[in-house]
Parts: structure tokens; sequence; C-alpha cells
């Protein structure tokens, strides 16, 4: 803040202290010679009338009280410009001694859990606990509060996995993050609007859906040149490329024609962020075996 605005602050807040307890003073009536009288100002509002009285003394003395407190509060905290208080609190030291406290006190129950595997981990009630509050307060942005998941971000309930469900996959996945990347029109650039609707007819009718029988029979030749390489030749996907099982009718983008064509014409860039260095490993571990337990 510059001085300028330090100062302005300043006056305006010590302003505001000052003239409160000035008004209070200079409209307060004798507490020792009046005492409460029948007398009244001498306006009536619609027949309501207002006597003239002192206030109560623990009204008064309740008011001054606070003013003693905020110049006590303003000498001891950061409240006038650039004035750092007495006590040189901050809230970025007041974070850091909570870190630190929680550190210190679940500290060693997350070394512990960071200690088990996964699978055994999952079965562990109180570390389920856990993650699922690290769930909420990391995750659930994205992948929703029961991690259903929504468009362009997946489900991690359905068994159905992108990137793999092993514990080893899903804790390289928190780690590191992940990148899908689809790349428009697979790895055929050239290919014409023609090719397009017939190897999404071939997509659609891995699921069954009611399609262009005859474009989808010409889109199985456009898919093996295009798609297989990541999908597949069954289009049953690849975890080593996060290229998802285009048979199962599990979508992480819409199931019908628009969807699919959108996805083949404009190709998917999609990022799982990385949460090695946000989390502690303890952290990751048991935000694995809670993921790991809602499809196991
Ligand atoms: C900013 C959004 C975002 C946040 C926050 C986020 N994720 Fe993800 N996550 C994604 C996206 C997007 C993908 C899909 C990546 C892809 O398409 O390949 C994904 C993928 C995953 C996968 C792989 C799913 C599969 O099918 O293989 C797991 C597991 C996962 N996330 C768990 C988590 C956990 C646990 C957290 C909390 C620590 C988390 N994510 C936080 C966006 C997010
Ligand atoms: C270089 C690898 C690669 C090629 C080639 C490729 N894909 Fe993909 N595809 C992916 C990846 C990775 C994703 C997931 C994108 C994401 O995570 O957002 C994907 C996603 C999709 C989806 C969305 C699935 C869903 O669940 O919503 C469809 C549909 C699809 N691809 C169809 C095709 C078709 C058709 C072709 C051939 C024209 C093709 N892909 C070629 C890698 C590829």
């Amino acid at each position: 803040m510059s001085t300028f605005w330090s100062i302005w602050v300043t006056v305006i807040v010590l302003g505001t202290v000052f003239g409160c307890a000035w008004l209070l003073f200079a409209t307060r009536k004798s507490q020792t010679t009046e005492v409460e009288t029948d007398r009244t100002m001498g306006h009536s509002f619609d027949g309501i009338e207002e006597y003239d009285n002192p206030l109560p003394k623990w009204w008064f003395y309740l008011f001054v009280a606070t003013c003693i407190f905020a110049l006590g509060y303003l000498a001891l905290y950061p409240g006038l410009g650039n004035y750092k208080g007495l006590l040189g609190w901050t809230s970025a030291n007041q974070w850091e001694k909570e870190v630190a406290a929680a550190d210190e006190q679940y500290g060693p129950i997350y070394a512990q859990y960071g200690q088990t595997p996964v699978p055994e981990l999952a079965k562990d009630e109180d570390a389920l606990k856990i993650g699922q509050r690290l769930f909420a307060n990391n995750c659930s942005v994205c992948h929703g509060s029961a991690a259903r998941g929504q468009v362009g971000f997946p489900n991690l309930t359905d068994g159905d996995w992108l990137w793999g469900g092993t514990p080893e996959a899903i804790l390289q996945t928190l780690h590191n993050g992940r990148m899908g990347n689809m790349p428009a029109k697979g790895v055929m650039p050239n290919m014409t609007n023609e090719q397009v609707d017939q190897v999404v007819n071939y997509v659609l009718s891995f699921s069954g859906r009611e399609i262009d029988a005859a474009a989808a029979t010409a889109g199985q030749a456009v898919f093996a040149q295009a798609c297989v390489a990541c999908h597949g030749p069954e289009g049953k996907g690849m975890t080593a490329l996060g290229a998802p099982n285009l048979t199962d009718n599990v979508w992480l983008y819409g199931s019908n024609y628009e969807w699919i064509r959108e996805t083949v014409l404009h190709g998917r860039q999609n990022e799982m962020p990385a949460q090695g260095g946000r989390l502690s490993d303890d952290q990751i571990q048991i935000l694995a075996a809670y993921v790991y337990s809602l499809s196991n």
C-alpha cells in the first residue's frame, strides 16, 4: 500500500472510532443529576412520543468499552494502513502455524497409511473416511462429490478406466497426472467429410445404436486406417494411451452422432493435473485407496 493510501485508511479508521466516542459524550446527558422523568422531546409521530432520558448506563459503558477495545485491537493487529501491529500477526503465518499443527497431528497417521498397500488400505474404514475428505477438497470440483464425473471428467466409480484401474495405474495417474490426446481425424488428417460420417456410424454400431448400415460398413475400413493405432482393432481402447474403449457404452463425452462426430472432426485434449508436489505421497496413497475402493 502506498503511503498516501496508508494514511488515508488510518485517518478514516481512527476518525470513525474517535468520532463515535465524541458523539457518545457530546450527546450524553448528565448521569448524576438527571433521573428518569416523564418529560418528552416535545414531538409526536402518529401519536407516539419520545422520552427525554439519559442513555441506560450499561449501554453507555458498553459503547465506551467497544471504543477502547477497537483501539487496543488496532494497536495489536494490522488494521491501520501499513502498520503491522504489535503482535506481528499475518494471515499467512497463522495459516502456516495451522498447517504445521495439522502436520504434527496427522503426519504420523498419514505416514502409517502411506506404508500400507492400496488394496489393503481400501478396506480400512478410517483411511477411507480421510480419503473421502481429501477427495472432497481436492478432486470433487472436477469429478463430482460422488466421483461420478461429468462431460469430459471421467466417472471413477464405474470400473471402466481410461488409464487403468490397478493400484499402480491409479497411483501413477495421481502422482504424475495424465494427458488424454485424441488427434483430429485420428491419424488420417486428409479424411473427407463422407469418411467422417462413415467412421462415426461404425463407432455407433459398436454399442448397437441405430445407424446407417451402409455407411457403418464403409466406416470399418476408415477405422482400420485412422483409429486402430490407439483404440485397437476391435475398438476396445488402450490404457497405455488413455484411449477409451468405444464398445462398452460408457462415454466420456456424449454418446450420440453429433458428439462423436465432434470428437472425430476436432479431436479432444484433456488433462488430469498431477498431484505430486501438491499433496504428500501419503495423502496420494490414501486417495488412491479411496478411488480404488469406489469400484472394487
Ligand atoms: C482440474 C480437474 C481435475 C481435478 C482437480 C482432478 N481431476 Fe482427475 N481427471 C481429470 C480429467 C480431465 C481426467 C481425464 C483425463 C483424460 O481424459 O485422459 C481425470 C482422470 C482421472 C483418473 C483416471 C481415470 C481413468 O479412467 O483412468 C483418476 C483415477 C483421477 N482423475 C482421480 C483424481 C483424483 C483422486 C483427484 C483429486 C486428487 C483428481 N482426479 C483431481 C480432471 C481432474
Ligand atoms: C493417437 C491416438 C488416437 C487415435 C489415432 C484416435 N483416437 Fe479417439 N481418442 C483417443 C484418446 C486419448 C481419447 C480420449 C480423449 C480424452 O481423454 O479426452 C479418445 C477419445 C475418442 C472418443 C470419445 C470417447 C468417449 O468416451 O466419449 C471417440 C468417439 C473416439 N476417440 C473415436 C475415434 C475415432 C473414430 C478415431 C479414428 C478416426 C480415433 N478416435 C482415433 C486417442 C486416439
